[in-house]
């Protein structure tokens, strides 16, 4: 397990986060100037139901402190079941993490919708402070940054920062998402 909390310590979490809700209420909360760490990288997907269980381990393998998914509110997922499907996949790394002698709590899925600006700089800040609290990813190496292996783990998922809409990327078609349970 890590050390105990370092006072210096930033955490490095790159956070998967959906195109419709998540994305979106990280831009309302920067135009509504909410505080949250600067330290948080965000990889766009075009649902939370492209993630699968290597995109996450490859974040943590590259030395991220904590990685999570923010997909649509239950319920609300554009493709039905995306958001379900990922928190399978999260909970089956947390059972992963366990098993090699990690932190589950390093990963995590939240829910939340395009309005919830407010939520967004919430759990950045609360899932901040759960990690400072863990320490530093002990398998973290010198010269590896975990946000550029994670987008190159999910290269073929990512939607580039710069697009609007995902009806921009003629190249990407959205579904059938993978049906399986644990990815
Ligand atoms: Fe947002 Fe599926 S469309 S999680």
């Amino acid at each position: 397990m890590a050390d105990a909390a370092q006072p210096d310590f930033e955490p490095e979490i790159i956070v998967f986060a959906c195109h419709y809700c998540a994305y979106a209420a990280a831009d309302l909360a920067g135009v509504m100037r909410l505080d949250y760490p600067s330290s948080i990288r965000i990889i766009k997907l075009p649902c939370t139901g492209k993630l699968e269980v290597i995109h996450l381990l490859r974040a943590i393998e590259a030395g991220a402190d904590g990685v999570y998914a923010a997909g649509c509110l239950e319920g609300e997922c554009h493709y039905l079941k995306g958001n379900l499907w990922a928190r399978q996949r999260v909970n089956h790394v947390k059972k992963l993490l366990t098993e090699m002698g990690l932190e589950p709590e390093r990963v995590e899925m939240y829910n939340m919708s395009s309005a919830m600006g407010v939520r967004f700089a919430e759990v950045a800040n609360e899932f901040t402070a759960r990690i400072k609290e863990l320490g530093p990813n002990p398998v973290k190496r010198k010269g590896v940054s975990p946000y550029a292996a994670a987008r190159e783990a999910a290269s073929e998922i990512a939607l580039p920062e710069d697009t609007d809409t995902v009806a921009d990327q003629p190249n990407r078609p959205l579904a059938p998402l993978a049906t399986t349970k644990e990815g």
